[in-house]
């Protein structure tokens, strides 16, 4: 297949392109290169060729016309967003130019090609989005894919907003959607600001390690290599129209991640233990919500999809990945925002 990936140098959308090109298929990768992107995270691939990458953004519909007409893809996996929540309460209307607009605009671009393509029936337009949408769950339950939409945070919502264009775009225009939803990633190439890489790195420099609010908050960890797995199978053969939610069945309250974290570092850094001692409580994010959980149910029974790591194995996996690749995260570390205390305001 030829997949045009959006997103394709942020954190998920590499870990697709990696992938997918180590399976066979051509892929195309477009991304703007904002803050958040990192070409060194498709280095691997850069000189395949099965590889092409377009610098441009989702929101400019001439370049996402350009780019369709020239290189023709069979799907289009949009991976492409703002995504780091704190930033969504200091800055909401990036979030919503990029994810609800720019989702609107390559919406249409995809649609006008598809068409004048004569409407292939194996065309796919797959949307990649998160549990977020359903808002928060108490200390039981879990999503599954009929839960009610109830976003919390700027960026949950703008994620709702673009969830419900893709599924109209289907319903209205027959576009051939797929859209899928799932819980915390980790794993390799995660940018410097989210919470497993601030743990690893915070604890190696000896920094205190914020923990928001009583560390009770509860989400389902799911391992970066495993998703990009269950999005190309979605995007094969995922039913039309429908969406799927993604989980690694591994809840944890962020507290127990980040001890389970320390006691890795114990093992491979002895100098520096125990770096529990320098776990730090801090306030909490406004609207943070308690608890994700998905149920996968309909992934593993339809498709056959099930994670193939527990966190335990996954997170020992990522803790060597930082403690080998300093070159990477040391450049990211001097970005815009990046280890600065973000979205406290209410
Ligand atoms: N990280 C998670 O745990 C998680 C969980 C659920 C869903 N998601 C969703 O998965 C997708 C990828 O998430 P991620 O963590 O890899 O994000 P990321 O922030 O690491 O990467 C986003 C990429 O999109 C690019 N981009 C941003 N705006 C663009 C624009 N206007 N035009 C073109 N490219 C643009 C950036 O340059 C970057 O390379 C997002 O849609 C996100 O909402 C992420």
């Amino acid at each position: 297949m030829k997949l045009l990936v959006t997103g394709g140098a942020g954190f998920i959308g590499s870990a697709v392109v990696r992938l997918a090109i180590s399976r066979g298929h051509h892929v195309v990768n477009v991304d703007a290169l904002t803050y958040a992107a990192c070409l060194d995270n498709v280095a691997s691939v850069a000189e395949s060729p099965l590889y092409t990458f377009e610098k441009a953004d989702i929101r400019d519909r001439a370049a996402m016309d350009r780019i369709l007409a020239a290189h023709e893809p069979d799907a289009i996996m949009h991976l492409a967003a703002e995504s780091h929540v704190d930033r969504s309460i200091d800055g909401p209307g990036t979030f919503i130019d990029t994810n609800v607009t720019g989702t609107y605009t390559l919406l249409e671009a995809a649609r006008s090609y598809w068409v004048g393509k004569g409407r292939p029936a194996g065309f796919r337009f797959h949307h990649i989005s998160t549990d977020e949408v359903y808002g928060t769950l108490g200390e039981t339950g879990l999503f599954t894919e009929e839960t009610p939409y109830a976003p919390n945070s700027p960026y949950s919502a703008s994620k709702a907003a673009s969830d419900h264009l893709v599924r109209a775009w289907h319903e209205t225009y027959g576009l051939p959607v797929v859209l899928t939803n799932c819980s915390n990633n980790y794993g390799p190439f995660h940018f410097p600001e989210k919470l497993i890489p601030v743990v690893i790195l915070n604890a190696l420099a000896g920094r205190p390690i914020p923990v928001y609010g009583k560390g009770e908050n509860v989400r389902d960890w799911l391992f970066v290599e495993d998703h990009a797995d269950a999005l190309l199978l979605v995007c094969e053969k995922g039913e039309l129209g429908r969406s799927y939610n993604i989980g690694g069945n591994n809840e944890r309250r962020n507290i127990d991640l980040v001890r389970t974290i320390c006691a890795l570092l114990d093992e491979r850094r002895p100098d520096g233990a125990p770096h529990d001692r320098l776990i730090e409580f801090v306030t909490d994010r406004p609207g943070h919500d308690l608890r994700y959980a998905i149920d996968a149910t309909r992934i593993t029974e339809e498709l056959g999809w099930s994670p193939s790591v527990t966190v335990e194995e996954g997170l020992a996996k990522t803790v060597d990945w930082y403690l080998e690749n300093e070159d990477w995260w040391r450049a990211l570390q001097a970005r815009d925002g990046v280890g600065e205390r973000l979205g406290k305001a209410g």
